[in-house]
């Protein structure tokens, strides 16, 4: 019998600055309501200069990690579609700050919001084989549309990290995932260019397509249906997105009430937090786990990942015995809650702000990991 591989410990982290949702509705002139509730969203993260990826994938993975973990960790999987390089990957970075073993592999997935399931699957086949070792994934992004732009109200920043080994606290990972590529232009951003070509429609359409038809596909591969799932997650770029694409699958069926109220567990820290990229899925799935008092040991929750492009998956995972014991519920609560609030001119001013290699600069920012100097063309990092 293969071994039980899953997440054994996760944790997120956010940069300590945020957006309100009616501040950003009254410059841009919309009504709050459309952002509330047509979007889904009440809080938008907002990034400074001195956090990039690097940093955010560091400090999310730091609170998660024993010298133990870092002793059997042999991958570090970065994804994300925010990268700081086009050659180096992230991950090599966030290694040698965390401490991690030498003789690991550590590299950067790319595809959209759909890098970090990409590298899940990875990090499980890897355990399955070595069932002895460990390997870190992390989501890290930095979502940025442009100021007034059509995407402004989804932007966000953050990063989750999971630790993938045998015998998981948390839960374990089924070989059930159904994959879709589609080649299509919904959000796309050439090299070189700093803000993403979005077809917005376009995206609802194609997100809401992928999911009717890997659900679809799931289903014949697996006879499983909506009443076999204790819970859905989502990939959640914004809180509105998801239940477009659940909802008319779901309508009439005679679980729709309790896998949308699973669902509205699913988003809190996401209506908080804004779009985290590659990080969404598993936000939401931190959101459900750590706010829904519905789920026990043994439940099948149901996942949806989705990057532009396209690539979408389905895939399922068990609730692990004693689950709840290892989150971090109040810590990431506590952090949500002692971010500082920007004002308008505020968050202009710090989403303007970008990193010029070719200027010597340095940042004093009491977060533990962050940019320190810029120097020699190098972001160098405070441990
Ligand atoms: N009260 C309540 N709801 C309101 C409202 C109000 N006063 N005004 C508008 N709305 C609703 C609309 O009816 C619409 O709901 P629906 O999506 O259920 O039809 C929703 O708010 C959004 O309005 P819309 O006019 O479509 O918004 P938009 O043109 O600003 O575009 C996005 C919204 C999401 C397409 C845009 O923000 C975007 O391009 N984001 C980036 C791409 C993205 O995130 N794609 C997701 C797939 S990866």
């Amino acid at each position: 019998m293969m071994n039980t591989v899953g997440i054994d410990k996760m944790s997120f982290f956010v940069p300590p600055y945020f957006l309100e949702m009616d501040e950003l509705a009254s410059a841009r002139q919309v009504e709050p309501a459309k952002l509330h509730i047509g979007i889904g969203q009440d809080q938008m993260a907002v990034s400074p200069a001195s956090q990039d990826i690097v940093t955010l994938a560091a400090n999310a993975a730091a609170d998660i990690l024993t010298e133990a973990d870092k002793a059997a960790i042999d991958m570090v999987i970065v994804g994300t579609e925010s990268s700081i390089d086009e050659s180096k990957a992230s991950a090599v970075i966030v290694h040698g700050l965390l401490d991690i073993q030498p003789f690991a592999r550590s590299i950067e997935i790319k595809e959209a919001c759909y890098g970090a399931t990409a590298g899940l699957q990875l990090a499980k086949n890897h355990v399955q084989q070595h069932p002895d070792r460990k390997v870190l994934v992390i989501a890290s992004d930095i979502a940025k549309y442009g100021l007034a732009s059509g995407g402004e109200p989804t932007q966000g920043a953050g990063a989750v990290a999971m630790l993938v080994s045998a015998n998981p606290s948390l839960l374990a990972l089924h070989n059930d995932e159904v994959s879709l590529s589609q080649d299509i232009y919904d959000f796309w951003r050439p090299t070189g260019q700093t803000y993403p070509s979005v077809d917005g429609k376009f995206s609802n359409e194609t997100y809401i397509n992928a999911f009717a038809r890997v659900w679809e596909e799931y289903k014949t591969r697996t006879n499983l249906d909506f009443q076999d799932f204790s819970a859905l997650a989502f990939h959640t770029p914004y809180t509105k997105m998801g239940k477009k694409a659940l909802l008319p699958v779901l309508e009439g069926h005679a679980d729709q009430e309790r896998l949308m109220s699973r669902y509205e567990e699913g988003i809190v820290y996401n209506r908080r937090v804004g779009n985290l990229y590659t990080g969404s899925l598993y936000l939401s799935l931190l959101s459900l786990l750590e706010n829904s008092r519905a789920l026990s040991a043994g439940d099948r929750l149901g996942l949806f990942s989705y990057g532009s492009g396209t690539v979408a998956e389905f895939y399922s995972a068990e609730l692990m015995p004693g689950f709840e014991q290892a989150l971090l519920t109040e810590k990431h609560q506590a952090m949500l809650e002692n971010r500082e609030a920007l004002d308008i001119s505020a968050y202009e001013a710090m989403f303007s702000e970008t990193l010029d290699l070719e200027q010597e600069k340095s940042f004093q920012d009491q977060t533990p990991f962050s940019v320190c100097e810029i120097k020699d063309g190098i972001r160098h990092y405070k441990k």
